[in-house]
């Protein structure tokens, strides 16, 4: 019997849907199948209470050691809690940092660090805040996924101190161990309270402790560059370095910023919150008394900068040590009169 064309038509429509419907479930399939992650979901508690199985997560990308460090480094975690009340063992903060070379020596492992950091402390005595120094430095400067050396430069005798000198012998020091192109000059009762503020240098001289407790969190004065201060080698060699006449406490740094300032370079800093950090609190130390010079001296930085600095550097080593997590150079720097 001939089909009616209605009924032929029924059919060819019925047929139409079920095609429909198949290629639909097919590309719906190829779809999930070819995109695990849109089924991937946080592992629920089982009714007893187990995670259930995880599905696999995809594994990063291994880095490349010679590939250049990101930056900014994705390791920082930004503002940190950092408090003196609890006293830190030695060996604990050595426990913890088992990743750091002896003399304090540490180079990422996963990709190839932007500079090479010597990090200077001019030092005497203050054993205790070097401990919380290098308890919170440390880590810190790992995520900062720098290739650094860490110098303590301590000043041997009991002539009066003399902060500027133990820095240009650092920076001489650091050298002659390794091809570092970036310095940073730091206090030892200093520490920073966000990771973003790297330890690096930048185009220009980097005033890094920007934001002090102890100055109610902001500069003293515009000219400050007291503290923590990054240069590159080339920056700190156009100064001819340091001066080496500033014996006792004050003037040292504001002479580095007129140097800074007669080569025409620019002081650059991070934001106040990047650069907040804390004091540790102490009294004054003995021989370091206020320099009644240093008014005098920082009238004439244009004179004296090109005579004194790392051209006329003297000095001692006494003692090299390569601790494991620092090293301490001991140095007579002779006295004010010599
Ligand atoms: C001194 C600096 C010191 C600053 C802040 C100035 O009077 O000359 O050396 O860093 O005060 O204390």
């Amino acid at each position: 019997m001939k089909e009616l064309p209605g009924a032929w038509l029924q059919k060819a429509c019925r047929l139409l849907v079920v095609f429909c419907a198949l290629h639909l479930s097919a590309v719906l399939f190829y779809y999930l199948a070819g995109n695990p992650r849109s089924l991937q979901r946080s592992p629920e508690p089982s009714p007893r209470g187990l995670a259930l199985p995880r599905r696999e997560t995809p594994t990063p990308r291994p880095h490349n050691s010679s590939e250049p460090c990101p930056d900014p480094s994705p390791l920082l975690v930004g503002p940190l809690r950092v408090e003196f009340s609890r006293t830190v063992e030695m060996k604990k903060v050595e426990e913890e940092n088992s990743n750091v070379r002896p003399g304090g020596r540490y180079t990422p492992k996963d990709c190839a660090a932007l500079q090479k950091v010597a990090i200077i402390i001019p030092f005497r005595n203050r054993d205790e805040h070097l401990k919380y120094w290098l308890y919170y430095l440390h880590p810190i400067l790992q995520r900062q996924q720098l290739d650094y050396g860490i110098y303590v430069i301590n000043q041997g005798g009991e002539e009066t101190f003399n902060r500027a000198k133990l820095l240009n012998v650092g920076f001489k020091e650091a050298l002659k161990e390794y091809d570092y192109n970036c310095f940073v000059f730091s206090d030892v009762d200093l520490i920073p309270m966000d990771d973003r503020n790297t330890y690096k240098c930048y185009d220009q001289p980097r005033h890094l402790s920007v934001s002090m407790d102890k100055f109610g969190f902001r500069l003293p004065y515009n000219q400050y560059f007291g503290g923590v201060s990054a240069l590159s080698k080339e920056q700190f060699e156009k100064i001819n370095g340091f001066p080496n006449n500033y014996w006792g406490w004050g003037g040292e740094d504001d002479d580095i910023y007129n140097r800074l300032i007669l080569k025409s370079m620019r002081i650059s800093r991070p934001d106040a919150t990047i650069g907040k950090c804390r004091m540790i609190h102490h009294s004054r130390d003995n021989k370091n008394e206020p320099n009644p010079q240093r008014f005098n001296q920082i009238a004439h930085t244009r004179e004296t900068m090109s005579l004194d600095g790392l051209n006329s550097l003297s000095y001692t080593v006494l003692k090299t040590e390569h601790l494991p997590l620092y090293t301490k150079i001991t140095v007579d720097v002779g006295s004010p009169k010599s």
